[in-house]
């Protein structure tokens, strides 16, 4: 009997199981069918794509592979919605999710239900197997939401009647915190999460590194930084960049962090006025590396930071609630706001090993050519954040919340 063997905190999976489903619904609540198609460049998806990508993970790999009941919603859909899991077969192209006009948002949503309907249905008698399939994807579905937000802002921010999509967090709810350094651990010390609760497979295994004497800032680098860096000619200055980082600002004829626009950002909600003490957003690694040197500092590599998250205090900041809104802490934290890149590139762990199956595809393939970013987002959904979690993106991305805190050596 599945229900006898199975592990207490389970009840909780299945609220939290629905709870991520509606929230993500909700996101989708102020779209038109117009809003949910378009993609804005090649690496963002739809709207529509996300809800309806996040439902076939569920479909695929809990309702296929664990309820032998279970009857696809439109057998086509696979093709549609399988992102990039090789051992799922072919796919439609990624540049080209744009492209579907059909199914419609309406139909994506009924496709949504019919998945939470079976889910409901089946979940009393899920193996363990299923059950950690389903902690799988309710975190895979919240980094969907948090990509969903940053996806609509690009797909906004092309338009140019500068439509707001909805507030996410008010203006001006940021503090001014003078930057003071906190000397970090010297050592060796251990990063990576322990075998206990949920982590993503490219967190594992904990593992013993070594610190060098070192000091990181109390925050983030703020809008007001930034501006001092443009006005110092810090994007017309080769040496402060790494060559490809050169390249990259010539030929893209970057000057600014991605939704500037002069003394206003576009933000979820429409235009606003740049605010001088919120961190800095929207920038790719070579920026951030730019800025680190233009100070005299560093960024930090992803030991350092997550030997200063594990003591830092408060740790949780702006975060996504299950409202869909932020609720400002002015105080900040360390997880929210921005996600913070580091200098470390995304590479496996001493002993790691992939998810076994077809989920063994999610981080592994990716290790090549990105870094590491710590912390957590605005747009991170509230419990999806802890010091081990590792998020990455190449270098030149910068359409999600990134941003920047100093390191320097000590
Ligand atoms: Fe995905």
């Amino acid at each position: 009997m599945a229900t006898q063997a199975r592990p207490q905190p389970l009840d909780g999976l299945k609220s939290r199981l629905f709870a991520t489903r509606k929230l993500t619904a909700e996101l989708a609540a102020p779209l038109s069918d117009a809003d949910a198609t378009i993609q804005p460049f090649p690496d963002a998806s739809p709207a529509k794509w996300h809800l309806a990508h996040t439902s076939w993970f569920f479909e695929t790999f809990v309702l296929r592979d664990h309820v032998p009941s279970y009857r696809p919603f439109d057998e086509r859909y696979a093709y549609l919605f399988n992102s990039y899991y090789e051992a799922e077969g072919p796919r439609h192209a990624r540049p080209r999710r744009g492209m579907l006009s059909r199914p419609s948002l309406e139909e994506v949503l009924a496709y949504r239900v019919h998945v939470d309907e079976s889910l409901d249905r089946a979940f009393a008698d899920l193996s363990p197997a299923a059950l950690e399939l389903v902690e799988l994807g309710i975190n895979h579905e919240q980094q969907h939401e948090e990509l969903f937000l940053t996806d609509i802002l690009a797909t906004f921010a092309e338009n140019p009647l500068e439509p707001a999509y909805g507030e996410l967090m008010p203006p001006g709810c940021f503090a001014s915190e003078p930057l003071s350094w906190k000397r970090g651990r010297e050592g060796i010390v251990e990063i990576g999460a322990s075998s206990d609760g949920f982590a993503f497979d490219a967190e594992r295994p904990r593992h013993r590194i070594f610190l060098a004497g070192h000091e990181i800032a109390s925050r983030p680098v703020t809008n007001s930084e930034w501006r001092e860096f443009i006005d110092d000619g810090g994007y017309s200055t080769p040496t402060l960049w790494m060559s490809e980082g050169w390249d990259w600002v010539q030929r893209e004829r970057i000057t600014a962090p991605l939704h500037w626009r002069g003394e206003a950002e576009f933000t979820l909600g429409g235009p606003r006025r740049i605010d001088p003490q919120a961190p800095a957003a929207h920038l790719s690694y070579y920026e951030a590396d730019a800025f680190a040197r233009w100070s005299g500092a560093r960024l930090p590599t992803e030991g350092e930071w997550e030997d200063f998250a594990a003591s830092a205090d408060p740790m949780i900041g702006n975060q996504l609630d299950e409202a869909g809104a932020v609720v400002p802490r002015p105080g900040g934290g360390i997880f929210g706001d921005v996600w913070e890149w580091t200098k470390s590139a995304f590479s496996s762990y001493p002993g790691f090993s992939p998810a076994k199956g077809a989920v063994g595809e999610y981080n592994g393939k990716f290790m090549c050519g990105q870094f590491v970013l710590k912390g957590a987002s605005c747009a991170t959904p509230r419990g999806h954040s802890r010091p081990s979690y590792r998020n990455f993106f190449p270098p030149n991305a910068r359409w999600q919340f990134t941003g920047l805190r100093l390191a320097r050596d000590a």
